[in-house]
């Protein structure tokens, strides 16, 4: 007769080895939530932090969709993060250059602070010299967002809020969700989806600040840039596209091979000069509809490698030429000038008075779909 307390037992014990040697291994993946502070009007704001069985952990805040930090391992499998910002809700509330936000209704700039659309002009808030920058004095990045979480595998943050007609001088009532999820391969996948009652624009992005060597570590001068595209928009003085698109041959934005950000940066050219640097939208090289690699960037220091890939036609890429230290980040850190790099990936700016360029226009009974994945890995 086969002893079945011996089975058991035999089976209890493997279970517990099984079970330990999971935890120490492997990170459980998952989502932890707490609160991150108040808003002025008293509203309890939350941070969500996900976590994958990589160990890759993203924490985002309800609060204009802010994403606060990227925690990912460098080439000796060391974590550190990757992303510009602050350590509490308070900074976020303060001034700030849309440090990790989710930009609305039109990210980027819209020329003259105003539109046309079916006949009848919308004015908008002309918040960065003549023109309208990244939503209006209380963009989508200044909102209390409604939060659901999604456990499992792969786990996500659901943030939905209803952007009323006339919000920011924008015709209609827009419900806009925005998905975070958190894959196995350590990408942050973005999903976009938007709906709305009466004609209006939309162009939704999200605005991290990254510097692969970790937040705070110096300028990204060195780090190595890939952009798929042939051609990019240049701009007038005020950073508005003339309309053009240019071929990047032969240009400081010839970024198709991989190149250091800082090796023409400071070039005698009109572009460079309008942008203090680069702050322009690339027409991406695209295959078809679906999500293709606008970009890849690679620190050499600590072997952290950054992919973008994106549904969308555009990418701004901006050095953080306006940064200049003076707020005090992370751990009290400083971010200086060039301190970090965004990819915001967009429809181009100032498309609704660019009749030529991909149309912006969402109508009743349209779904606005896009998708951005933030990928990262390491080279040898
Ligand atoms: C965008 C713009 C920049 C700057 C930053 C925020 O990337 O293109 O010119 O305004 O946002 O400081």
């Amino acid at each position: 007769m086969r002893c079945l307390t011996c089975t058991y037992s035999l089976l209890l014990a493997l279970a517990i080895i099984g079970a330990a040697g999971g935890a120490v291994d492997k990170p459980k993946s998952g989502i932890e939530r707490r609160t991150f502070g108040k808003m002025a009007d008293g509203k309890t704001i939350e941070l969500f932090t996900l976590t994958n069985s990589q160990g890759m952990r993203v924490a985002i805040t309800n609060y204009g969709g802010i994403v606060v930090s990227i925690a990912v391992p460098d080439r000796e499998g060391k974590p550190g993060d990757v992303v510009l910002g602050f350590d509490n809700l308070e900074g976020y509330l303060g001034k700030h250059p849309y440090f990790g936000a989710l930009v609305g209704r039109y990210a980027n700039r819209i020329g003259n602070a105003r539109f046309e659309l079916g006949g009848v002009e919308y004015k908008l808030a002309a918040n960065n010299g003549p023109n309208s920058l990244h939503g209006g004095v209380q963009g989508f990045d200044k909102r209390a967002w409604t939060a659901r979480e999604i456990p499992g595998e792969q786990p996500a943050l659901e943030l939905t809020r209803l952007s009323h007609d006339g919000e920011e001088g924008y015709p209609g009532n827009l419900h806009a969700k925005v998905v975070y999820s958190l894959t196995q391969d350590n990408a942050l996948r973005i999903d976009y989806t938007a709906t709305t009652d009466k004609d209006t624009v939309l162009n939704l992005t999200n605005h991290s600040y990254f510097n692969l060597a970790g937040e705070g570590k110096g300028d990204i001068l060195k780090h190595e840039m890939m952009i798929n595209a042939d051609r990019f928009t240049p701009i007038d003085s005020t950073l508005i596209p003339t309309g053009e698109l240019r071929t990047v041959e032969g240009t400081p934005f010839d970024f198709r091979k991989s190149t250091p950000i800082g090796a023409r940066i400071d070039a005698d050219d009109e572009q460079i000069k309008f942008g203090k640097g680069y702050d322009h939208n690339f027409v991406l090289n695209r295959a078809g509809h679906g999500l293709s690699l606008a970009a890849r960037v690679t620190d050499p220091e600590s072997g952290r490698v950054l992919e973008v890939l994106t549904t969308q036609p555009g990418i701004q890429f901006y050095t953080g030429n306006f940064l200049d230290g003076s707020i005090p980040g992370k751990g009290g850190k400083t971010y200086g000038r060039r301190s970090a790099f965004c990819l915001e990936t967009q429809h181009f700016p100032d498309s609704p008075n660019k009749p030529s360029f991909p149309s912006t226009v969402l109508k009743p009974g349209e779904s606005y779909h896009q998708t951005t994945v933030y990928r990262f890995s390491v080279s040898k």
